[in-house]
């Protein structure tokens, strides 16, 4: 429960409806926005507001939506809607769980741009049944609320409504507080004789306000309550929570010369004076303390990134890398579980997986670490101060010691000393001549 809450409120989230606009095999709720499914934002948003648990709604065949809920942290009970007739229809499969709880709040698991805030303003408004409202440019096929002074008096949904409902600015957000008293008495009242044969759950409000229960509106931007029904949805639903990431970054003290070209995760965390150039792209689990700079056209998944390190330009920093502070990665260079030590650079062109880098190791251009055999991944370790010369392939598992020397172009299978120099490179045989006879007598063939 967040501070601001009073009373604990239980969260109904809908999420058995097809999403047969995606044409997709996925469930629509499973479909990610800033690196984590749209249900997962959902359910995030409902236990900042104070949700003190979700049921969430799903349709009998939706077993990887529950198997993604339950991998989430926090209360959430599974309430299974037989046939999807309607959002009223949706709610009804909560019915029992939901007594438990004496207000609720009803939320959609497809508006992933949902704020904490306004639903929390939704569960703590007073009426007895709060409705979110929203004016947006193209009120289209919304639900239109008609307003009686101050109050909701009744939602009419777009395929119901006559030219004059159509007119209505004022539409229907879709999500909904109401005491359980109020979801008791007026939830087995609805009806499906409508335009779409659906029990609508926006007609709740009719009902309440026919029979004397206080109904109330609370407002939200059209950002907030935007619905994703389609992939073009999606993409601008992606957009604007790209938009809201890169406004809180600059915010924070993050430097961005292109923000817009810069892709951050739901869970990013970036320190203030970290500079991202652009065509960035992170994605979830990426932390980057102060003073680091991530070129452009930089990649990085599962990555933790100490002080004032230098990334790319074009590098791929791959889930269980590790960089240390003022360590150095170049452009070309892909790293995978890599611990890389203080100061540590890999400037060109390598491949380092599986790999522990001691302090101020120097990895050469074109070193590979040869970390699998068809089977089984093995450890490279690398001491400090170890200077591994260009073009070497490490071929694990292996360990070069600290402050040892590798030649260039060696390929190393046997564990190194510290200190030692090896190198595994043919000795280098000398003709003097050679060229130029090679040359005279090809000449005097016929071409
Ligand atoms: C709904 C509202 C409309 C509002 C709009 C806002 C109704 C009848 N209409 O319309 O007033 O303006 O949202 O976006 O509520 N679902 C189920 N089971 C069902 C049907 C739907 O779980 O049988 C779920 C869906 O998965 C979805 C949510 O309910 O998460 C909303 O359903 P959807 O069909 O998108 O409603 P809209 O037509 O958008
Ligand atoms: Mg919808």
């Amino acid at each position: 429960m967040s501070p601001s809450s009073p009373t604990p409120f239980g969260a109904i989230l809908l999420a058995a409806g097809k999403g047969t606009r995606m044409r997709s095999a996925l469930p629509k709720v499973l479909h990610e926005i800033a690196g984590r499914p749209m249900l997962g934002h959902a359910i995030a948003a409902a236990r900042q507001a104070g949700a003190a648990e979700i049921l969430l709604v799903t349709s009998p065949e939706q077993d990887d939506v529950r198997a993604y809920a339950d991998s989430l942290k926090g209360a959430l009970t599974h309430c299974i809607q037989q046939e999807q007739l309607g959002t009223g229809d949706a709610v009804a499969a909560a019915f029992d769980a939901a007594k438990k709880h004496q207000r609720l709040v009803v939320m959609f698991g497809d508006t992933p741009l949902m704020r904490a805030e306004v639903l929390a303003g939704l569960a703590l408004h007073t009426a007895e049944l709060a409705v979110l409202g929203f004016e947006p440019e193209d009120p289209a096929a919304y639900g239109r609320i008609v307003m009686q002074g101050e109050t909701p008096t009744q939602i009419i949904e777009f395929k119901d409504a006559d030219a004059a409902t159509r007119k209505i600015g004022l539409c229907n957000g879709g999500a909904m507080a109401l005491s359980q008293a109020a979801l008791a008495k007026y939830l087995p009242q609805l009806k499906n004789d409508n335009a779409q044969g659906e029990y609508y759950l926006p007609d709740l409000v009719g009902l309440a306000a026919q029979d004397g229960a206080t109904t109330g509106l609370v407002m939200a931007k059209p950002e907030d309550t935007m619905g994703v029904d389609s992939r073009a949805g999606q993409a601008k639903a992606e957009g604007l929570m790209q938009r809201r990431l890169r406004q809180s970054f600059l915010e924070a003290g993050v430097g961005m010369q292109d923000p817009d070209s810069v892709f951050l995760s739901y869970d990013t965390q970036i320190d203030a004076d970290v500079v991202l150039e652009p065509h960035v792209k992170i994605n979830p689990g990426v932390r980057i303390a102060s003073g680091t700079i991530i070129k452009a056209f930089t990649h990085l998944e599962g990555v933790d990134i100490g002080k004032d390190a230098q990334i790319g330009p074009y590098a791929r920093l791959r889930p269980g890398t590790q960089v240390g502070d003022e360590a150095k990665i170049g452009n070309f260079v892909e790293t995978k579980k890599a611990i890389v030590g203080k100061g540590a650079k890999i400037s060109h062109l390598s491949y380092i997986g599986d790999a522990e880098l001691g302090h101020e190791v120097n990895i050469g251009a074109g070193t590979i670490t040869c970390n699998y055999d068809g089977y089984n991944k093995h450890v490279t370790k690398i001491g400090a101060g170890a200077f591994i010369g260009s073009n070497s392939s490490l071929i694990a598992p292996v360990q070069i010691g600290k402050g040892a020397y590798l030649g260039s172009g060696s390929a190393i299978s046997k564990d190194v000393p510290d200190d030692a120099l090896v190198v595994t490179r043919a000795r280098v045989r000398e003709i003097a001549g050679w060229g130029a006879k090679f040359r005279n007598s090809n000449s005097k063939k016929d071409k």
